[in-house]
């Protein structure tokens, strides 16, 4: 697949499925606007990028945490091109806990925060970039904490609302946007090993997560799959 020169922001892009996103559309060509919380850890990436070509990479700090963080980032993007062609929306703090009591209520915050507000306020900012694209894509890695009746992760039930408040604002801009040709594609992941075998007794790999975001960007314009659940392995 080539992807030459398409335009990509990703969150979260300093380590883990975020990192391999913005590699694996970089080795087809993209050129990469890297968010991290640390600008460290997205120059790093960045860094990594450009030495392998062919795609290009900039990197930018971002705390979906912090609304001023989240609108600096935008307005730093839009200094820098005049439009975007896909926003990927990964960056999300992760959380652990069966009682709701678990954890103290500055994380509970800061989960909501960046998963459910920062995200929607940095489609909100990029949209106009997006607008000005030939082919603009919305991503967005939730999570299966985010489907409804889901209740198989040991996540703390604020993960599970900020996932639900990801998931709610992506179905409606999915429908709201159509008109204009914006695609709003979402996967709904169970929990997933960065690396791992890829075979049907093995857990979902970060891998096979890229590779279905490669895919659904891919895609000829008439082609709009909202959509991606996955069936988890029994354990
Ligand atoms: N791994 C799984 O099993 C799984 C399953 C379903 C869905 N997901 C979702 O898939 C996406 C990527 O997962 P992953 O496995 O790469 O997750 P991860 O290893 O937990 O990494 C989370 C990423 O989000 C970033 N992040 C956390 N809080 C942030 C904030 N306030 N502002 C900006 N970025 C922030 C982290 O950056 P820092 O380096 O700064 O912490 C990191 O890049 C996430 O949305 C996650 O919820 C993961």
């Amino acid at each position: 697949m080539n992807l030459d020169g398409l335009r990509v922001a990703v969150t979260g892009a300093g380590r883990d499925t975020g990192r391999l996103l913005a590699e694996a559309f970089a080795e087809r060509g993209a050129q990469l606007f890297l968010s991290a919380r640390s600008l460290a850890a997205a120059e790093h990436v960045a860094g990594v990028i450009r030495r392998r070509g062919p795609g290009q990479a900039e990197a930018f700090r971002c705390d979906l945490g912090k609304a001023d963080s989240v609108r600096a980032f935008a307005a730093a993007l839009a200094d820098r091109t005049e439009h975007l062609d896909v926003l990927i929306n990964n960056g999300a703090a992760y959380i652990d806990g069966d009682d709701v009591g678990d954890v103290p209520d500055e994380q509970i915050e800061s989960v909501m925060a960046a998963g459910g507000t920062g995200t929607i306020l940095l489609t909100k900012h990029l949209l106009p970039l997006l607008r000005a694209s030939p082919r603009p894509d919305i991503v967005n890695v939730i999570s299966a904490c985010g489907e409804v009746g889901h209740r198989r992760s040991g996540a703390h039930p604020a993960f599970y609302a900020a996932k639900h408040a990801h998931a709610g604002f992506a179905e409606i801009l999915s429908h709201r946007l159509r008109p204009e040709g914006i695609r709003v594609i979402s996967l709904f992941p169970p929990d997933f090993v960065q690396d791992g075998p890829r075979q049907a007794n093995s857990d979902l790999t970060a891998r096979s997560v890229v590779d279905c975001v490669l895919f659904a960007v891919g895609q000829p314009r008439d082609c709009f799959i909202r959509e991606f659940r996955f069936e988890q392995v029994r354990h």
